[in-house]
């Protein structure tokens, strides 16, 4: 059961959260905090460029991972696209799936805007296939309110 450890991280981000720091400390602290409870793959922000129509990488803990996907495309760009979370249980199943790394097996993206205004989503790969469920899309979809 992750309830208590979303619990558990929602205090811990509600007090390191801070409307005084710039976005760029907040979502590097977000994804340290989910990174050291969880120690999945890889954990991410993708934001959007709307001139462009593509999201760009944002901070992340992991390994190296593609910079810029467009709208629509892969698992990213079609969260964001439909603005609903999509949890992947085997990557290689999914028409379009773009493969940062050869470990990830399972994945979950959840589309989010913060308080001011940006729009993104979170993206989280784990090695294990069929990682991620609705306990994760209640926990992350609620941490991500904070921002
Ligand atoms: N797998 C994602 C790309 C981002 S990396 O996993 C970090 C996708 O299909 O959109």
């Amino acid at each position: 059961m992750k309830i208590k450890q979303y619990e558990k991280l929602y205090k811990e981000l509600d007090s390191v959260l801070s409307a005084q720091e710039n976005w760029v400390s907040n979502y590097s602290n977000f994804c340290a905090v989910l990174m050291s409870e969880f120690n999945h793959h890889w954990i991410g922000f993708y934001l959007a460029n709307n001139d462009k129509e593509e999201l760009y990488l944002g901070p992340f803990q992991g390994p190296l991972a593609c910079t810029r996907i467009a709208f629509g495309k892969g698992v990213c760009g079609t969260s964001f696209e439909k603005r609903k979370t999509l949890i992947v249980p085997d990557v290689h199943q999914f028409p379009g799936h773009i493969a940062c790394s050869s470990l990830s097996n399972s994945e979950i993206v959840i589309p989010f805007s913060d308080s001011a205004g940006r729009q993104g989503v979170l993206d989280i790969d784990s090695v294990n296939f069929d990682e991620f469920n609705e306990e994760d899309q209640r926990g992350l979809e609620r941490l991500l309110s904070l921002l």
